[in-house]
């Protein structure tokens, strides 16, 4: 049983990640498992827009995998609204780098996939997407199919197809990855108005320090691999932010700079352990 407190915490509280260890066993060698995760601590709150930075390898997907119940930790706890994650956890949205938009579906078709799975009316449905189709430009391209898209208009839908849902945490794994920098600076723009509507948890990775500032409310900063938390930043700098001057707003450099030597510190580490 748990005591009022407890319990009253534990609702808050929207993501408790608790003494979180997750070692991989690579292809039988039982003998000689990879720790990927070690001591893992943070808790987020309900709206909080989190980032994970860290080098590469740390453990950052791992993490996000765990959440969402796709793995389990080897020991330790990842709490939910104060109840552990024991399976697929259906209250997550995930977007991943790719942007696993369906090519045989238009544009509107994909957008309203999750509503249709939730059984919502065709009219409603297509009026809802209709809605975000237009908050991130892309009206008058409802019925065209995925590849006839630009990188950044896929990239656009697979957003919308995951936030329309209403989840109520949103993972994020490097989402902007390979597009070009002017893109995805839009696409920042865009992700904050889009937040800004209802205030999902984000946990949001990414290698872009600028990135990370620009959007978060808190910078998790992992060591090299086995991963766990350095440094827990909070980012001041006022919102609404504007992802397109975020680097001349007062603040905007010590934080860089403390960032990047945490994560210098990190690849060194790394690199002269022979790993990365
Ligand atoms: N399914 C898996 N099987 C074995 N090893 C894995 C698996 N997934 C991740 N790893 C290992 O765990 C570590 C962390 O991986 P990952 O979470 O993908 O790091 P990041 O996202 O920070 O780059 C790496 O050493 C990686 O090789
Ligand atoms: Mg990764």
């Amino acid at each position: 049983m748990e005591t009022t407190e407890q319990a009253t915490t534990a609702t808050k509280t929207s993501v408790d990640f608790q003494d979180v260890y997750k070692a991989f066993i690579a292809r039988g060698r039982s003998d000689d498992p990879i720790l990927a995760l070690a001591d893992v601590n943070f808790r987020v709150e309900p709206g909080e827009f989190v980032s994970l930075v860290g080098p590469s390898g740390c453990g950052k997907s791992t993490c996000l995998n765990l959440l969402a119940g796709l793995s389990k930790p080897s020991s330790g706890q990842v709490m939910h609204h104060g109840a552990k994650v024991e399976s697929i956890n259906t209250s997550v949205g995930y977007i991943t780098q790719d942007d696993n938009l369906l090519p045989w579906r238009s544009l509107m078709a994909n957008v309203e996939l999750a509503l249709e799975f939730q059984g919502v009316a065709k009219a409603e449905r297509q009026q809802r997407a209709q809605e975000f189709i237009e908050l991130v430009g892309l009206g008058g391209f409802e019925q065209h199919y995925p590849h006839e898209l630009s990188g950044g208009m896929r990239k656009r839908a697979g957003i919308i197809r995951t936030l329309i849902y209403d989840s109520d945490v949103v993972l994020m794994d490097e989402p902007f990855g390979p597009l070009d920098a002017q893109t995805r600076v839009i696409l920042q723009a865009e992700l904050l108005r889009l937040w800004e509507r209802s205030r999902p948890t984000v946990l949001f990775v990414t290698h872009d320090l600028v990135e990370a500032i620009a959007l978060s409310d808190r910078i998790l900063v992992f060591t090299s691999g086995p991963g766990t938390i350095k440094r827990d930043y909070k980012v001041e700098l006022p919102r609404p932010r504007d992802p397109f001057h975020i680097h001349e707003t007062p603040g905007f450099d010590e934080l860089y700079d403390a960032l990047w030597t945490d994560i210098r510190t990190e690849i060194e580490k790394s690199r002269g352990s022979g790993v990365g």
